[in-house]
């Protein structure tokens, strides 16, 4: 499917003021603490990138890369084809995606590390595409509420391509 950019949703001024906000309420939260951010590849590292840049607190970097398992799989689920090195038993956790769409990325991996006994486990998301919801996922730090469009840029992809974009926009496909 080809597609082109439609209309800038979210320029740079506008999310830089929203991620050193997000920061800041984060610094204040964990005040005293040190915490593990746990970044969901590939869409979440420029939000990560910005985002811990901005928290005041001592802080540990991970990754996970998790994806649907695609089309005509009756249970649905995701598979983590790389999982966080880091041992998180007793630390504060901070799960850092870009968007939440259906919420299964995050409910799926909220599961897998509870089970690692965590001391506790929160969310941050630049994005909230509230109507596409289907799991219910509890969000601690939220940018930005979005209607059911899809969005490309800072870090988020339309067939791996856009992701360089330092705005978020909406895209069109080209008949
Ligand atoms: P969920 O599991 O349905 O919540 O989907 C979350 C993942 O889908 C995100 O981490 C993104 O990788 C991807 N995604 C959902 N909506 C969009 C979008 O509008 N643009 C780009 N990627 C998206
Ligand atoms: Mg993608």
């Amino acid at each position: 499917m080809k597609v082109e950019i439609e209309e800038i949703l979210f320029d740079q001024r506008i999310i830089e003021q929203k991620v050193m906000e997000l920061g800041a309420r984060i610094s204040r939260d964990y005040d005293g603490g040190e915490i593990v951010l746990v970044s969901i590849l590939k869409g979440a590292i420029t939000f990560t990138a910005d985002l811990m840049r901005c928290i005041t607190l001592p802080v540990e970097l991970d990754f996970v890369r998790a994806a649907s398992y695609g089309l005509g799989t009756v249970s649905g689920g995701i598979l983590v084809m790389k999982d966080i090195e880091t041992e998180i038993k007793g630390r504060d956790v901070l799960l850092v995606d870009c968007i939440i769409d259906s919420g299964e990325t995050l409910d799926c991996l909220l599961k897998r590390y509870q089970e690692r006994r965590p001391k506790s486990l929160k969310t941050a998301v630049l994005l909230d595409k509230k109507p596409r919801r289907r799991f219910e996922v509890r969000l601690d730090y939220v940018g930005f509420e979005i209607p059911d469009r899809f969005v490309v840029g800072y870090g988020m992809d339309c067939a791996e391509q856009y992701r360089n974009l330092p705005y978020i926009a909406s895209v069109k496909s080209l008949k």
